[in-house]
């Protein structure tokens, strides 16, 4: 199954994340591997909008506090560790909240891993337990590419993935 990227207007936003929602749970189905399931998320983010640029996770270390390590990504190079509270991806996971920086270089703090990346929006990842597991990183390469659309259709995306 493939995901044709289309449109990315506004307006069809919304739409085009409930479709590419059921595409990546029809995907799923059945799959209980965690790694499968943050490669595929990743792999059909990226084809969803033209301007996403790098769209992967970053994984809680159950060996180290407070540290993000790099999960399945689609993209060049990401940097491997970001600490809790550290650049867009720490704060998200050290305060458990949706980050949407609608340009990367006003951000303190912000890991420049790619000159390409201009806007970014990382949403915390819980377990079915509530737990902290991941954070999703999606950056374009756009200024203001990411509203409260995106961080309500992606945050949805999440739960319904990662625990359901
Ligand atoms: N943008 C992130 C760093 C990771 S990458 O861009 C892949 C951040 O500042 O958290």
């Amino acid at each position: 199954m493939s995901y044709v990227a289309r449109d990315d207007r506004p307006a069809d936003k919304a739409a085009r994340y409930a479709e590419l929602e059921a595409e990546i749970l029809a995907v799923l189905d059945g799959e209980p591997n965690l790694t499968a399931r943050m490669a595929t998320v990743g792999s059909m983010l990226a084809d969803a909008f033209p301007a996403f640029f790098w769209t992967g996770f970053y994984v809680v270390d159950p060996d180290r506090a407070e540290e993000l390590v790099v999960g399945p990504y689609q993209g060049t190079l990401g940097c491997l560790r970001i600490a809790f509270g550290r650049g867009v991806c720490g704060t998200a996971a050290r305060d458990r909240s949706t980050q949407i920086v609608e340009d990367v270089n006003a951000f303190p703090g912000h890991i420049a891993c790619d000159s390409r990346s201009a806007s970014e929006i990382v949403v915390p990842v819980h377990d079915g337990a509530g737990r902290l597991i991941a954070v999703l990183d999606v950056d374009a390469t756009e200024t203001g590419a990411f509203d409260g659309v995106d961080a309500e259709a992606l945050e949805r995306l999440m739960a319904r993935v990662f625990a359901a």
